[in-house]
């Protein structure tokens, strides 16, 4: 099971991963823009750079499904392809789906190990947000040989149009390790740092 003591966050599924299985988050994360302000902010971002028409890719989206209920409210026309591996934050995804099919239509939500992402699976992004970089992967993942926090990173980073942003959050408990991951980035996909926004640190695609 993930240790989600960091967060305080009780588990919440009941499933029990077999020894190998997938390394899922048994845990539920409502907005809590005190402890966690990334989404929100980002939406913030969204809306005070005019991103409209954009397509993006969300790593975690919490049970709150912030992020696709502001673009349903602002109209902005973004589409969004978020990332849960969540039993309990896909059932509410699942349930706000049928409930407002306004909000599903451009905020679909997948369940499963981002480190089992596959770049044909991928479309080409405007915007993507990595801001658990590092916060969930462990040798559970290993067991099953799957990628790397700087393979996943790369992966998205190449999926972006030229001109594209990736954006991260210094506020995680791994920025410590992601803040490396980002450097990386930066010498080998020659990532350009923008002016942060908020709590985020925003980087540009070139081209
Ligand atoms: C602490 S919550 C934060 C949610 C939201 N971004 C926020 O700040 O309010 C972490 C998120 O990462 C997701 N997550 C954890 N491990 C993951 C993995 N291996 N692949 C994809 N998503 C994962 C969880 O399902 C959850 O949505």
């Amino acid at each position: 099971m993930t240790d989600t003591s960091r967060w305080g966050i009780a588990a919440e599924s009941g499933i029990q991963a077999r020894e190998g299985g997938m390394h899922f988050w048994d845990a539920y994360w409502a907005l809590e823009i005190d402890r966690c302000p990334c989404d929100v902010h980002f939406t913030d971002y969204l809306e005070a750079s005019g991103i409209h028409d954009a397509s993006i890719f969300h790593f975690g989206t919490g049970g709150h499904h912030h992020l696709g209920l502001r673009i349903a409210e602002v109209g902005s026309n973004n589409a969004v392809y978020g990332i849960t591996a969540s039993p309990a934050e896909y059932d509410t995804y699942v349930k706000l789906t049928i409930d407002r099919p306004e909000v599903g239509r451009l905020y679909k939500v997948f369940f499963g190990d981002i480190y089992q992402l596959d770049a044909r699976m991928l479309p080409d992004f405007d915007v993507a947000t990595l801001f658990h970089l590092c916060e969930f992967r462990t040798e559970k993942n290993d067991l099953y040989n799957a990628l790397t926090d700087l393979e996943v990173a790369e992966m998205l980073v190449d999926r972006l149009k030229p001109g594209g942003r990736v954006l991260f959050y210094p506020g995680s408990f791994a920025w410590p390790t992601a803040e490396g991951v980002v450097a990386q980035l930066v010498a080998r996909k020659g990532l350009i740092a923008e002016d942060g926004f908020k709590s985020l640190v925003v980087c540009r695609k070139p081209g």
